[in-house]
């Protein structure tokens, strides 16, 4: 049985209070449709977390932090810890982030002892991969995701705590994104990887595709085998767009 599919939207940078008024609305718009067949979690960021929070209380819409802090605790001015997220009800973190691995210089070692944290928290991690232009050019996109998969997922991870995303970072908010048999080849990759750390139950962890996720593309993509949801940038700040999205599941 594929794992239940998760659509997750990560707000970045975006969106103040009032933007809740977005979260009520997918509220509504779930309501009216009933039991999903898939998860539904929104990562705004960590100013909105309890505000997102509150607005999606009564629903089945989970919140996630979008980063964390590889410790708890301490002298870390500005930085977030996993366990700070799950005081305020997160369920998932989002970690390695392709734009946190360019923008912060994180390494695959840091993204391992951020994902720790994540679990120690009790919370499931959120693993992004992927590979730039570049990298895809030179024919080297399976060693890039295979080695960042190797190295990312920390020691403890379990099935059941662990999702991987993969997002090509060339197709990250430019609405370019990789043909169906692309996204087949290197989330067959991932799940063969998987089945080797983790033997049958690598059958269990989602492997989410991230990079331009719209309405209009999101039942191809999420039809690709072993694409068991997606992670939705731009389009997860409007819930007519999101909700959009989570269509893809629903006939
Ligand atoms: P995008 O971002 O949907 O805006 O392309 C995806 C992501 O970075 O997670």
């Amino acid at each position: 049985m594929p794992p239940r599919p998760l659509v997750a939207g990560n707000w970045k940078m975006n969106g103040l209070r009032a933007n809740a008024a977005e979260v009520e609305k997918l509220k509504r718009l779930m309501a009216g449709h009933g039991a999903l067949p898939c998860d539904v979690l929104i990562c705004p960021p960590a100013t909105l977390v309890s505000t997102v929070a509150a607005a999606a209380q009564g629903s089945a819409i989970l919140v996630g932090g979008q980063d964390c802090h590889p410790k708890v605790s301490g002298a870390h001015t500005g930085d977030v810890s996993a366990a700070m997220f799950a005081d305020l009800g997160c369920s998932h973190i989002i970690v390695g982030h392709s734009e946190r691995r360019a923008d912060h210089g994180e390494t695959s070692a840091l993204v391992a002892a951020k994902a720790a944290a994540v679990h120690a928290a009790g919370l499931a991690a959120i693993i992004c991969v992927g590979e730039t232009e570049a990298e895809r050019d030179a024919g080297q996109t399976l060693k890039v995701v295979g080695e960042q998969v190797a190295q990312s997922l920390p020691a403890g991870a379990l099935p059941g705590n662990t999702t991987i995303a993969y997002e090509p970072v060339w197709a990250i908010g430019t609405g370019r994104t990789p043909t169906e048999a692309e996204v087949a080849e290197v989330h067959g990759f991932i799940r063969d990887a998987l089945h080797k750390r983790f033997g049958a139950a690598g059958g269990e962890v989602r492997i989410l595709y991230g990079g331009s996720v719209k309405p209009a593309n999101a039942k191809a993509l999420m039809a690709v085998n072993n694409v068991d949801g997606a992670l939705v940038g731009g389009a997860s700040l409007k819930a007519d767009d999101f909700w959009g999205i989570i269509g893809a599941y629903l006939g």
